[in-house]
């Protein structure tokens, strides 16, 4: 395939100064709810062995690896989640570690999606696991932790669509269906293909009481928790682990609940996720402006065990950083400025310049943003380029200024000058 290098590779994207500022906004305040629930940060690397990250990533996401051969002839792919190379760091250097295990991490995954809005081959998460514990505390925990991060950025009208996996597998279970076959029908459920779910279902060998109940469960949707609830047991009266599973999902939902929580519960009876290591409840976050999730996690009993052969059950949750982006365009949120003083050092001749370095020093010893006029424009000049770039202060630097110990310091917006004596300098400069 031809390629023009002068563009970026299909999928991958430059960030410009403002779309940068907003994704390390959104990163750093994700670092923040970290602290906030005492999430400790781990850092892993972009690439991975091939069979690690496939093995429970599921067959539609197999497929979008970027897997290749490194020099040292090692099957490799670049990560397209995080929750495989946490499994992996948990089995191999926790074990032993006191439970339950906070994890943070945050970073660019990749996967060969078609590109599309909200839908990159590069693209940022930050991810959240709570590993050993099996109580639902652990999974409102998760569940809360979401709805904040999504508030704290500013979005409003957050929902959940929530559903527990052991809904699906129970009722598939007890007909016999192994797990290999769950997954298949999984993956259609994810695409919403649901009568090639129920096709596929009959061929494993479901009964036509199995079929009907999915198909009831299908239907059932909604955001009343209390109506729904008792429909999805009625539809599963007779699958004991189904019945289990419901019970387990509505406790979660109490606890966060009577929490308090931000975001809105839509419960969806026949939603499934694509990644296969799910066990417990599985969730989506949506906002209203997009019909893309901004974030998507659950429980996964069975990931570290496999790694570790240890019993080791966890519940997670990844937000989808670049989504998080497109939904405070769309609600109209913009990160806070932070207003704090900028100041530009220029120097009124060449003779001046070094003393504008050891000026520019000071200040930024002060933690004052200070930049200095490298361009060697005129005085006029410096000053209107300081003016369209938003600079609060600049600091003129002259020959008769500085044999007394002193500079003109001005301020952008009311234009007033005065005399200021150099180590006097940090002091005056406010907004
Ligand atoms: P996921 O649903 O595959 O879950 O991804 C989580 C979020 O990452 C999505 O909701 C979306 O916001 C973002 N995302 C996924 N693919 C793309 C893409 N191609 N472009 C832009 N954003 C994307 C996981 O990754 C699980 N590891 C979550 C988890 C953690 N489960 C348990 N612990």
């Amino acid at each position: 395939m031809v390629s023009n290098f002068r563009q970026t590779v299909r999928g991958m994207r430059d960030f410009l100064p403002e779309d940068a500022w907003k994704l390390r906004f959104i990163e750093d305040s994700a670092r923040k709810l970290a602290r906030l629930y005492n999430y400790d940060e781990v850092i892993t690397p972009v690439i991975e062995h091939y069979e690690l990250l496939a093995a429970k990533i599921g067959e539609e996401n197999r497929k979008r690896m970027y897997v290749f051969e490194d020099l040292g002839g090692r099957r490799v792919a670049l990560r397209p989640e995080f929750t495989a190379s946490i499994a992996r760091l948990v089995a191999t250097k926790m074990v032993s570690a006191p439970k339950p295990i906070r994890l943070f991490s945050v970073g660019s995954l990749y996967r060969y999606d078609e590109p599309q809005l909200g839908r990159y081959r590069e693209f940022w998460q930050a991810n959240y696991e709570l590993i050993g514990s099996k109580n639902p505390e652990a999974d409102a925990e998760i569940l809360s932790l979401t709805s904040n991060l999504l508030s704290s950025v500013g979005l409003k009208n957050c929902v959940i669509k929530i559903n527990h996996m052991g809904i699906l597998r129970g009722i598939l279970g007890s007909e016999g269906i192994l797990e290999d076959k769950q997954n298949v029908i999984m993956q259609l459920l994810d695409k919403k293909d649901r009568e090639k779910a129920l096709k596929l279902a009959e061929e494993y060998g479901a009964t036509s009481r199995c079929l009907e109940t999915l198909k009831s469960l299908f239907r059932i949707r909604g955001s009343d928790k209390k109506s729904i609830i008792n429909e999805i047991a009625r539809v599963v009266n007779n699958y004991p682990d189904a019945l289990n599973s419901l019970n387990n999902m509505s406790e979660i939902v109490n606890l966060i609940e009577y929490g308090g929580l931000e975001a809105k519960f839509y419960f969806e009876a026949g939603f499934a996720r694509g990644l296969e290591y799910y066990t417990g409840i599985i969730f989506e976050t949506y906002v209203p402006e997009l019909n893309i999730a901004v974030g998507g996690g659950g429980r996964y009993d069975k990931l570290i065990e496999l790694f570790s052969g240890i019993e080791m059950p966890a519940v997670g949750v990844a937000l989808g950083i670049d989504r998080i982006m497109l939904a405070m365009e769309k609600q109209g949120v913009n990160p806070p400025k932070h207003e704090v003083a900028r100041v530009f050092v220029i120097p009124i001749n060449e003779s001046m310049v070094a003393e504008a370095f050891k000026i520019s020093l000071i200040l930024r010893r002060n933690g004052i943003i200070t930049e200095i006029e490298t361009m060697r424009r005129s005085l006029s000049r410096s000053l209107s380029d300081a003016n369209r770039r938003e600079i609060t202060h600049a600091i003129i630097i002259g020959p008769k200024e500085v044999k007394e110990g002193k500079v003109v310091l001005r301020d952008m917006k009311s234009k007033v000058q005065e005399e200021v004596k150099i180590e006097d300098l940090p002091s005056k400069i406010r907004i």
